[in-house]
């Protein structure tokens, strides 16, 4: 039976107190799209050939292209295959690294949904000064989705590890077996569903202890991996000091206690936001 093994918290460090900030300026990637030199026009058709880029995403800009090749001339990445999941702001390809196989997150610039996130970002003191250029916010929204899975891990957290994190490509650690994605907790019968809770119920509060609230927390954002549960999806994960937070903190909690009293783990939301809150927060968040 399927025990869904906390992360041991002894062997992560302490979160620190301060937050990184976002640098959005042009990198690499941008100069790489810009001069268009011959190993790059190799790489772009080569990418553009693809028969899994094709049929989810064509449309890549030459930037976006330009932040792939740069993870690849970089050692991060040695292969790119077909897409795990193709969402409203992102999709996430199958790629193989040197020691193992990676999950590709790449954002789209002209995101549908963009506005969605402004709801996010006004009140997160890492964007403070983004101002509303779409490419700067949404490069900034994949730095803070590499800043909140390292700070979540650190916290002790089962997260998806990040590796790299180049532009509007955040290159993580692969969650599943033969390149078979790890099955959402919506997905699977949940054996153990009070056990199951409780794990993320620790989670939430390792997460709130270290300054984070997922924001979208729900059976859909957790997968089963190697009998662990595994959080993932914290791009739009916010501070303790986002004027919203709470609200963001009571709408998991609801969806948390609501898909598990649906499991026969009779639980309230209420009992769960006093679970997760119980504890003063660590650290203030500050920049
Ligand atoms: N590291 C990963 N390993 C395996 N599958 C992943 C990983 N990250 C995301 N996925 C798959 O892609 C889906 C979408 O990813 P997510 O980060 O939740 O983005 P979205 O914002 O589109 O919901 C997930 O539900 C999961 O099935
Ligand atoms: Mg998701």
């Amino acid at each position: 039976m399927s025990e869904y093994d906390l992360v041991d918290v002894d062997e992560t460090d302490a979160p620190g107190d301060e937050w990184e900030s976002l640098d959005v300026a042009d990198e690499e990637a941008d100069r790489i799209a810009r001069r268009q030199d011959r190993e790059f026009l190799e790489f772009r058709k080569r990418i553009e050939n693809t028969e899994q880029f094709k049929v989810t995403d064509s449309v890549f800009d030459d930037a976006t292209l330009g932040a792939l090749y740069k993870l690849v001339q970089d050692g991060y990445v040695d292969a790119f295959g077909g897409p795990l999941s193709t969402g409203k702001e992102a999709n996430v390809y199958l790629a193989q690294g040197s020691e193992a196989e990676l999950a590709v997150k790449i954002y789209r610039i002209n995101a549908s949904d963009f506005r969605a996130m402004r709801d996010y970002l006004d009140g997160d003191p890492r964007f403070e000064g983004i101002g509303s250029d779409k490419k700067k916010v949404v490069v900034a929204w994949t730095k803070k989705e590499f800043a909140n899975l390292r700070r979540a891990r650190e916290a002790g957290v089962r997260v998806p590890t990040p590796k790299a994190v180049q532009r509007n490509v955040l290159v993580m650690e692969f969650l599943g077996q033969n390149s078979r994605r790890a099955r959402r907790l919506s997905e699977v019968n949940v054996e153990n569903p009070e056990t199951a809770y409780e794990v993320v119920r620790e989670y939430m509060r390792r997460l709130y202890r270290a300054g984070l609230i997922h924001g979208d927390l729900s059976e859909y954002n957790v997968v089963v991996h190697d009998d662990q549960l595994v959080v993932l999806d914290l791009g739009q994960a916010v501070t303790i000091h986002h004027p919203n937070s709470r609200d963001f903190l009571e709408r998991d909690c609801e969806n948390v206690a609501a898909f598990f009293t649906r499991q026969g783990h009779d639980t309230s939301a209420e009992d769960l936001l006093a679970y997760v809150t119980d504890v003063e927060p660590e650290s203030q968040g500050t920049v």
